[in-house]
């Protein structure tokens, strides 16, 4: 009894009792573990209602929402509201100068006028299981090579078996660094059609500025159609096509929420890291963080600038420049929470009483030791191969854009070289129509600043060893300018009508000669050293910290036995829940939970583009006019709660106790994302928009009212 109430003083002690907000669930486990506690919350559904394989639950409604995003249904007639920013490459790609979507927003007032999206999908969890037994079959004796190999195959043929000759598509995925493993199969949807966008002063209102932002006045919502064949399933894109049926469609309260609401989010929460190791958070923080924030600084100058210096220039790079300062602005905001929290000392008092618990149940020295040792010493080096992994991930591969078209090139010369004629054939055709969308959006003299600037801090950044000398010698060599004049402006790599030429043309012997542009050869050297000297000491790293991670989240599994515990997210359907509620930021004040227009008209700035009011909107603040979405005389426009989520759960709906959608999801609190790694009760915050201010959008200033009588909308008419 003594070593009972021992051990379970540590559980409280080592992991407090999880707080009622935090956790990304997994929805075939609410039952067990959460659906008690959301009921006390006010929750008034079965778990059922949110996950039944069996029958149309809420899972239905909800959406993998393009590469990254959540959406979900909102008609019986297919449909679907996302966020603005998860809609924005195809808003962007329907958008010239003269037709600007971008800037002034698009109704399909008919079914007709919706716009087709290529290569844009949506995909329908059809059902999830734990497969963990059938993955790990037959491993048991193997030594760690052998097991992993045929844990891949087990894998493997569970998706093929589960993919039905490609009806479905079927993912396994670890789960709790592969203490489990869940099979997620899905129905993937291909005629996605936009319906309706708002103006980017809606739709982005606040910009960069206020992303991450508290007190938000963003209408960040955007409407889809997902289309199928005569039968309901998924076809490609076709005149002929039908709206999609859902099994089922979240209804809508015009109610609004209260402070203290329950609220729930389900989505596609993409990545989180709350178990790693004190060394770990240390070096996100102090190095990874600092080091990827200093980098993009000059990438946002740059692009800031060109954007500014020309109406086109703005649009091809608007989604690009809202891409490099998400993150940017985010992991400024994690350093701070995660200082705030004191993260490291938080992680060591955890790590500590992880350690006397393994001790008084006798598995300390035989199990755990050496994994905390190993930690010490993989981190070591970790840090400063990460490093070199982040400068090269953040200029390499992803900062200066023509080295995404070195990368091309050289994997052509690498047919031509080892005569793969057929690879060669198929690459060369596969380039020749990847041009046209790469240069529509690329301008050269941007690209050339970029290169400019980034390269010398490729060069100093890192430690010379995860350079070719060749490099470090073309630097000393060309200072500055020299560099430009050097490399990129000898290169055909800028000119689109050339390459295409080449690359149709498909003469061997004039493209053997990209071999010597300067700039596939730059790219060529960087990428040859990449991927001998950093990539295989940062795969082996890896590779031993997850083995170790494992054993460690083993324990931690161990000690929580029963209790509520939850995997990182990986983008797979999770269901969080928490309140509606504001937050103090800083002592002495406090944010309420929700924002109205008024907010708006106080952030007005018409010589600021982020903080331009369309002037139809202003009209409608004047003239109170705000129909059955006000809520007193004020329109809502967002509201914060403590639902614990992360980037993948934009779009997300928000629904309230009775299961109806309240709001979208589209961000967290800046003082709050540090989440990610450690969840603060206090401070984090996910940011919704009231779906009211989104019905008032749609129907009072775009006038495409007609797409409200496709929604069942419930509560104040
Ligand atoms: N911070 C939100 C997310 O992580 C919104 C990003 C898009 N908005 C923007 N202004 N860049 O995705
Ligand atoms: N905006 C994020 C997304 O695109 C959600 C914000 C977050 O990271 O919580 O998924």
């Amino acid at each position: 009894m003594r070593k009972l109430n021992t051990i379970l003083l540590f559980i409280i002690l080592v992991f407090g009792s999880v707080s009622a907000k935090e956790g990304m669930w997994i929805p075939l486990l609410l039952e067990k573990y959460n659906l008690a506690e959301m009921q006390e919350m006010g929750f008034q559904l079965s778990a059922q209602d949110i996950y039944n394989a069996h029958g149309a639950s809420m899972k239905d409604a909800v959406v993998v929402f393009g590469g990254g995003c959540t959406g979900e249904m909102i008609s019986a007639e297919g449909l679907l509201i996302t966020n603005h920013h998860c809609g924005y490459r195809q808003i962007q790609s329907h958008s010239t100068v003269e037709k600007d979507y971008l800037t002034h927003g698009f109704w399909a007032m008919s079914r007709e006028e919706e716009l087709p999206n290529p290569g844009l999908t949506v995909r329908f969890l059809e059902y999830m299981e734990e497969v963990t037994d059938q993955v790990l079959e037959g491993t048991d004796a193997l030594a760690i090579a052998a097991k992993e190999k045929k844990t891949k195959e087990n894998i493997t043929s569970l998706e093929r078996e589960a993919s039905a000759d490609g009806r479905y598509l079927a993912q396994v995925k670890p789960l709790f660094y592969g203490n489990s493993y869940y099979l997620y199969v899905y129905k993937v949807y291909r005629d996605v059609r936009l319906v309706g966008a708002p103006p980017s002063s809606i739709g982005k209102f606040g910009g960069d500025t206020d992303n991450w932002m508290w007190p938000r006045h963003t209408g960040d919502f955007s409407l889809f159609r997902v289309y199928a064949d005569e039968q309901n399933e998924p076809a490609e894109y076709s005149p002929d096509n039908v709206p999609y049926q859902p099994k089922k469609f979240f209804p809508i309260s015009l109610d609004g929420v209260e402070e203290g609401d329950f609220a729930m989010v389900l989505g596609n929460p993409g990545s989180t890291m709350q178990y790693i190791p004190a060394q770990e958070v240390e070096i996100i923080m102090k190095q990874r963080d600092p080091d990827r924030i200093a980098i993009r600084d000059r990438k946002l100058e740059v692009v800031r600038a060109a954007m500014a210096s020309d109406p086109g220039i703005r649009i091809q790079y608007a989604a690009k420049h809202a891409s490099i300062s998400n993150s940017w602005k985010k992991w400024q905001g994690e350093i701070r929470g995660l200082e705030r929290l004191d993260a490291v000392v938080q992680k060591r008092a955890r790590e500590k009483e992880f350690q006397h618990w393994a001790r008084a149940n006798g598995i300390w020295d035989n199990r755990y030791r050496q994994v905390f040792e190993q930690f010490d010493s993989l981190y070591a080096l970790y840090s400063e191969t990460i490093q070199a992994y982040d400068y090269y991930s953040e200029i390499v591969f992803n900062g200066v854009e023509i080295f995404r078209l070195a990368s091309v090139v050289k994997e052509i010369m690498d047919s031509l070289e080892n005569q793969q004629d057929e690879r060669l054939e198929s690459q060369l055709k596969n380039a020749s129509k990847a041009l046209s969308s790469f240069f529509r959006d690329f301008d050269r003299s941007t690209d050339e600043m970029l290169f400019r600037e980034l390269m010398p801090l490729l060069a100093n950044g890192i430690d010379a060893q995860h350079l070719p000398a060749y490099f470090s010698g073309l630097l000393r060599k060309y200072p500055g300018e020299k560099l430009v004049r050097k490399v990129y402006q000898k290169s055909v790599l800028t000119d689109e009508a050339r390459l295409q030429e080449l690359f149709s043309e498909a003469n061997h012997r004039k493209l053997k000669k990209l071999r010597n542009d300067p700039l596939v050869a730059c790219f060529q050297q960087l990428n040859f050293h990449f991927e001998t000297t950093v990539k295989p000491v940062l795969d082996s790293l890896t590779r031993q910290l997850s083995e170790n991670m494992q054993v460690y989240m083993a324990g931690i599994m161990h000690m929580k036995q029963d209790e509520p515990l939850y995997p990182d997210a990986n983008f797979t359907l999770r269901a969080a829940y928490g309140r509606v509620e504001g937050y103090e930021p800083l002592n002495g004040v406090k944010y309420k939970h929700y924002t109205t227009l008024e907010g708006i008209m106080e952030k007005e700035n018409p010589g600021e583009e982020e903080f331009t009011v369309p002037e139809r909107l202003k009209e409608l603040y004047r003239q109170k006019d705000y129909g059955p979405y006000a809520s007193g005389n004020s329109l809502p426009v967002c509201f914060t709660a403590s639902v614990h989520t992360t980037g993948g759960n934009s779009g997300s709906p928000v629904v309230n106790a009775a299961g109806q959608l309240v709001g979208v999801n589209f961000d967290r609190c800046w003082e709050g994302t540090m989440s990610d790694i450690m969840y603060d009760p206090e401070q984090s915050r996910n940011i919704a928009i009231d779906i009211r201010y989104a019905l008032f959008v749609i129907d009072k200033f775009a006038g495409a009212g007609y797409l409200l009588e496709e929604m069942e909308l419930t509560g104040k008419k």
